[in-house]
């Protein structure tokens, strides 16, 4: 069976292709008594696109947010709320082809063995990064439901290629990170970063990254073992972001190399609350959160289609063959994919916390 919904009590559906008319989202579950309007959404949505910049690619869709419905006189009704973007700006033509013959790196070849050669591959269809703008809306909702909790999702781009940020503190992340084209949260790093990308770009390449992310004031004990633990949740759904090839908590693969007593987090009564002196951790235990920050990272790959030859097979013809991938392209994910990783954050907490009662059904302001 197929699945394009996320979560259990908080879910998200999207719906639409890369080049198809429209890409959206419905999303049930929502509590009734937010209000929300669409410039709340319009706002998330704009902050996923460093657009007119050489760092991404040359698609530019105005993508004005359309709500279909689920809110009344600027509030939710309970009801689900459905949300679009229309394509505009497609070049379909440099798509032609790819069933046939699959571009390396993307999802062509297993796309069209599952789906018996229907798949829309267009722009890259259902695996487009296009397909993370219906995220981003569903992650508009989440995040005014956290606002009310106080609980803020931020992250940044941490690493581009071997370009790495120094340690950032969370008001540098909070105040800098829309402010540059790469979306870091060190400023001092900005440059170096944009030459790594544009240096891949003017090579025909592509280049891998990494975003850092944190979310804030998560009460203790959101997360249900035995099999829908937090961290899992969370994973589970960074994993849906194209191009996702790790995700980690706290000190995430280096806890492996450490000792018990390098890597417990011990704790401590602070200002009459109770915290960790660290957090390798990264704010979950036992598939629980702990109300220590929840920390992590998550790793992309460099984008797949890139403008140098690469060989691929004939599908039909079944031999060896050579292609230049077309259509416009980011040579890095992470610039775009920041507001993104927020929002997957946003949807899962929003949805655990439904489920755990934190978040009631109505809310009342
Ligand atoms: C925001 C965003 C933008 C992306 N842009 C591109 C792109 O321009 N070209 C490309 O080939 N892949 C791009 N990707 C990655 C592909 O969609 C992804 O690699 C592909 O669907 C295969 O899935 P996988 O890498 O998760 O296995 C992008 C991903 C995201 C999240």
């Amino acid at each position: 069976m197929s699945s394009n919904t996320l979560g259990k009590a908080f879910t998200v559906t999207c719906f639409g292709e890369s080049h198809g008319r429209c890409v959206g989202v419905v999303i049930d579950g929502c509590p009734s008594g937010l209000r929300i309007d669409e410039s709340d959404i319009q706002m998330e949505v704009d902050r996923r696109g460093p657009r007119g910049e050489t760092l991404v690619s040359g698609r530019t869709e105005e993508d004005k947010v359309e709500i279909l419905s689920g809110i009344y006189r600027g509030y939710t009704t309970g009801a689900p709320v459905t949300a679009l973007v229309w394509n505009r700006d497609i070049m379909s033509r440099d798509y032609e082809g790819l069933a046939d013959k699959p571009r390396p790196g993307h999802a062509d070849y297993p796309a069209n063995v599952k789906f018996g050669g229907f798949s829309d591959l267009r722009g890259g269809g259902r695996w487009s990064g296009r397909m993370t703008v219906t995220l981003v809306m569903a992650g508009a909702v989440a995040k005014k439901l956290l606002n009310l909790h106080k609980i803020e999702v931020l992250a940044y781009t941490s690493k581009v290629g071997n370009v790495e940020a120094s340690k950032v503190s969370v008001d540098e992340i909070r105040v800098n990170t829309y402010k540059n084209p790469v979306r870091t949260a060190d400023l001092k790093i900005v440059e170096k970063m944009v030459e790594e990308i544009l240096n891949a770009k003017s090579r025909g390449d592509s280049v891998g990254s990494i975003v850092d992310f944190i979310a804030l004031n998560v009460p203790v004990g959101v997360g249900e073992p035995f099999f829908d633990p937090l961290d899992g949740d969370l994973a589970k759904g960074l994993f849906t972001i194209p191009g996702v090839k790790g995700v980690e908590f706290g000190l995430g693969f280096k806890s492996s190399t450490v000792y018990g007593s390098e890597n417990n987090d011990e704790y401590k009564i602070e200002a009459g609350r109770i915290v960790t002196s660290t957090n390798n951790s990264g704010g979950i235990l036992g598939g629980m959160s702990n109300g220590m920050p929840i920390t992590g990272r998550v790793a992309f790959k460099p984008p797949p289609s890139i403008a140098r030859k690469q060989k691929t097979i004939d599908l039909k013809r079944f031999e060896n063959v050579e292609i230049t991938v077309g259509g416009r392209h980011d040579p890095c994910i992470a610039p775009k994919a920041v507001p993104v990783v927020e929002s997957v954050i946003s949807i899962v907490l929003v949805d655990h916390m439904l489920r755990s009662g934190i978040i009631k059904r109505i809310i009342k302001s």
